[in-house]
């Protein structure tokens, strides 16, 4: 059964259940106090004709007989007086009803009988003479009021049962389709979000604990979204570096077989000496490739830390700014170093290979007259390398650090770049708890900066 249709029914059952057990209770509880007020009536009655009776039995001849003999004059005496049919047994009847017989034995006796249609309520009480009981009185008064009001009374409380039954369907319906309408929309969510549909569900205004389900239930869907959003660029990600990868990897491979086919056919000594050295750079170049995207991929799932340990980073900035000299002097470009005395707990090859990718990249593109290598401590270890040459335009910035991204395509490429440096020395970084920084002005120079926790 559906839950709208159980809601409803159990509504239906419990108000059936309360009437049906509270017309009765009702219905019997007035018709006692309608009967009590007739039998406090006809108490009244016995207790004034027992008075009434007793001052008449003191003015006949023989009071004893009164009651064999008197008994229609007795009987429409005492009609007139009470306003009841009166019926006068004496003790000398040999054929008395039980009710008759208990008030000739004493007791005053009332009864209820039902005739045909209609309830008679009788009450019998003695007569007593001298302290000996002479006869009996037995009042007779129809229920015809009491029985209208009962009768009255039932069809009122039948009209409410209908009407009540009727109210709490037509509001069950209108609570129910309330109360089962977020659930519905819920579904309907439920079935949307497994066709990947993450759209949240409008309520109308209620304070509930559907709207608290309803609430949770949104915040699943918008994470769940967010989150396969976030699978998805991943995914995009990986597809773009795979793509990347494949088309780098295929340029000097590409390079190194035509030189070996051209070296193999052509006659002249020294082109096929050139051709050699091509072969060999491009190789270098593929190597150097290799190894970085071998390095990146190590530094992303590997922590760095346990490589750490105390170095003294201004002598390994020293000896790497030595070993850049020449080919900086050979291209005519200053260094100038301005470092502080710092030691720190770091890995030194991957700090080297920091400064080996900024410097490189300083030689190789700045285009500039001289470079600044800095060194420095304040909460973290920081390590700068700026040049003064033709910067890198504004929005490049956010990219270069990027695997595989150039600012210029061609001309990295020419100067045999792959686009992996920056990555290798952001993730490097990112391994020592600090991050890379790269500030930039056409025209004006490159600083590029990488904090590290010592
Ligand atoms: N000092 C700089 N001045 C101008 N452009 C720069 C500078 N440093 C980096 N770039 C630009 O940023 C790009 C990315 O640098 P990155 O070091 O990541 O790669 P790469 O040097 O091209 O290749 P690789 O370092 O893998 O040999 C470079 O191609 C270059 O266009
Ligand atoms: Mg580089």
């Amino acid at each position: 059964m559906k839950l709208r249709k159980k809601v409803i029914f159990a509504n239906m059952i419990i108000i059936t259940l309360v009437l049906v057990i509270s017309s009765p209770i009702i219905v019997a509880t007035v018709d006692n106090a309608n009967l009590h007020a007739v039998y406090q009536y006809l108490l009244r009655q016995s207790n004034f004709s027992q008075q009434y009776l007793a001052e008449y039995l003191k003015t006949v001849a023989e009071p004893s007989r009164a009651f064999e003999y008197n008994r229609l004059t007795l009987e429409k005496m005492l009609e007139d007086l009470s306003g009841c049919e009166v019926t006068v047994t004496s003790i000398a009847d040999e054929k008395v009803f039980p009710i008759q017989e208990y008030a000739l034995s004493g007791k005053k006796t009332y009864l209820i009988e039902t005739t045909g249609d209609v309830r008679k309520f009788y009450l019998s009480f003695p007569v007593y003479m001298n302290g000996g009981i002479v006869g009996a009185v037995t009042f007779e008064q129809p229920l015809y009021r009491e029985d209208a009001m009962k009768r009255g009374l039932i069809l009122v409380l039948a009209i409410i049962f209908t009407l009540a039954l009727l109210v709490s369907l037509v509001l069950s319906l209108v609570f129910s389709r309330r109360l089962i309408k977020p659930l519905e929309l819920l579904t309907r969510a439920s079935e949307k979000f497994s066709e990947g549909n993450f759209e949240p569900v409008a309520l109308p205004r209620t304070r509930d604990e559907l709207r608290f389900l309803t609430d949770s239930f949104n915040n699943m869907g918008r994470n769940i979204g967010a989150m396969l959003q976030k699978l998805r660029n991943e995914q995009e990600k990986q597809k773009n570096f795979i793509d990347n990868v494949t088309h780098e990897i295929r340029t000097p491979l590409t390079n190194i077989l035509g030189y070996v086919d051209l070296a193999g056919r052509v006659a002249d000594e020294d082109k096929r000496q050139r051709y050699y050295s091509y072969i060999k750079s491009e190789g270098e170049r593929l190597l150097d490739m290799v190894n970085n995207l071998l390095e990146l991929s190590r530094l992303n799932k590997y922590d760095l830390s346990a490589n750490r340990e105390k170095t003294d980073v201004t002598m390994l900035v020293m000896r790497v700014i030595e070993l850049m000299k020449h080919r900086a002097e050979s291209s005519d470009i200053k260094i100038i170093p301005d470092l502080g005395q710092v030691t720190a707990d770091v890995d030194a090859d991957k700090v080297k290979q920091v400064l080996l990718n900024l410097m490189d990249n300083a030689l190789k593109y700045s285009e500039g007259k001289q470079i600044t290598v800095r060194l420095w401590k304040e909460d973290k270890v920081y390590l700068s390398v700026s040049d003064d040459g033709r910067g890198i335009p504004e929005e490049d910035i956010p990219h270069v650090a990027e695997p595989f991204y150039r600012s210029d395509k061609s001309r990295s490429r020419k100067l045999g770049g792959s686009g992996l440096g920056l990555a290798v020395c952001r993730e490097i970084a990112r391994a020592h708890d600090g991050e890379l920084l790269i500030e930039s002005r056409k025209g004006e120079g490159t600083t590029v900066t990488i904090s590290l926790q010592g």
